[in-house]
């Protein structure tokens, strides 16, 4: 059943946004993130991921202060954009030769660092937009972690 448009502002879009980025960090943290650790059989690259586990910690607790700064309560929106990264690795992890694994993997997670970038972008010009400062800071500090994930995990695609 669809609902009708209630979306008016873009202080609405934002608040939908954050939503979404709530869900993406909340379900990274819990369930993605921790099982690409555990099937990850590099050493290198598990402590990469690990480590990035560890601040998407502070990335749930960015988001929901954003929430706050903006008056609203926070609450998580269907992501499923990355649920359909988490389906695609799914569905071919089970062909991937274990050589290839680390390499298949690092690609994984880097895909979730660019759909996490994506809706971070998207975010920081919205709050810009209505002057929201303190949720715009909050978003940065997010990006900015997201960005050297990312380098991060390019050096161990290079690697592998
Ligand atoms: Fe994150
Ligand atoms: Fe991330």
């Amino acid at each position: 059943m669809t609902t009708p448009p209630h979306i008016e502002t873009q202080r609405d879009l934002l608040v939908a946004q954050l939503g979404k980025l709530l869900t993406v960090e909340q379900t990274l943290l819990k369930r993605v993130l921790p099982q690409l650790v555990r099937e990850i059989t590099d050493e290198q690259l598990k402590r990469v991921v690990a480590g990035h586990v560890e601040e998407t910690r502070g990335h749930v607790g960015n988001v929901q202060e954003a929430f706050l700064a903006l008056g609203a309560v926070p609450a998580g929106e269907p992501a499923p954009g990355l649920d359909g990264l988490v389906l695609e690795r799914h569905a071919k992890v089970g062909d991937v030769w274990p050589e290839l694994r680390p390499a298949f993997d690092c690609a994984a997670a880097m895909g979730t660092e660019h759909y996490e970038i994506n809706a971070y972008e998207a975010a920081i010009r919205l709050a810009h937009a209505v002057g929201a400062e303190e949720v715009e800071r909050l978003l940065r500090a997010n990006l900015e972690q997201e960005i050297a994930a990312l380098e991060k995990l390019g050096a161990q695609a290079d690697r592998l």
